[in-house]
């Protein structure tokens, strides 16, 4: 089973799937972004990189990987100027008796601290929750990455222990803290295998 990702609208965002029409918001969110603002963010992309081409190339891939159910990306865009300020991601893990996905998040460093990735990631959850029929999401998060840590402690995740060489980084394996909701950590009712 499949599920197609849907526009949800918050109070002061949108969080949908990219389209081709979205080209010149994409290309200012990656190419005019601030320096890196610390080690766990990225720096403006150069221009060369961010091709029509190459934007219609993932619009494409999303739609595989949904197709599949393999992950699910959605931009985050800003209400009041249509900018894209972000994204999310279900990387879809086990199915069967655990429907269980990792949950990534990040904002654009021009549009951080004014609580949009608190907005997005509260909206994530139901999404994850809801339209994707998931019963744990789970965020990986580098131990010295305070900001995210404060995010999904804010978004009301439980701090679950830490997975040893979880991840392989900057060429090596790094530990990650890891943070889990269920559908009752937001009120909902559990979610029942398909
Ligand atoms: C982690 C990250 C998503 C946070 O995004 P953000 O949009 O800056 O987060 P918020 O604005 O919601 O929260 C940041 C602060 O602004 C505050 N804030 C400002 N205005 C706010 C408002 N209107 N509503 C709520 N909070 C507000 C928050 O309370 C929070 O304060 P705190 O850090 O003291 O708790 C962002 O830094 C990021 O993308 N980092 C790089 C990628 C990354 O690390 N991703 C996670 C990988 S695990």
């Amino acid at each position: 089973m499949t599920f197609k990702r849907r526009k949800v609208k918050t109070e002061r965002l949108t969080i949908r799937p990219i389209k081709p029409s979205d080209y010149p918001i994409w290309f200012d969110a990656f190419v005019n972004g601030l320096p890196m603002q610390s080690k766990w963010d990225e720096g403006p992309v150069a221009p060369e990189k961010c091709t029509k081409s190459c934007f219609i190339k993932i619009i494409k891939n999303h739609k595989h990987m949904e197709k599949t159910d393999d992950c699910y990306i959605y931009g985050i865009f800003e209400n009041k100027t249509g900018a894209m300020v972000g994204h999310l991601d279900f990387d879809i893990f086990i199915r069967s008796t655990h429907q269980f996905s990792n949950f990534g998040y990040r904002i654009y460093n021009r549009h951080w601290g004014l609580g949009y990735g608190q907005e997005a990631g509260r909206a994530g959850l139901k999404i994850g929750f809801t339209h994707l029929k998931l019963n744990r999401l789970e965020a990986a998060i580098n131990l010295d990455n305070v900001k995210s840590i404060r995010l999904v402690k804010a978004i009301g995740m439980k701090k679950e222990g830490i997975k040893k060489r979880y991840w392989f980084e900057n060429g090596k394996w790094t530990d990650h803290l890891i943070y889990v909701a269920n559908p009752e950590d937001i009120g909902l009712k559990p979610r029942k295998p398909f």
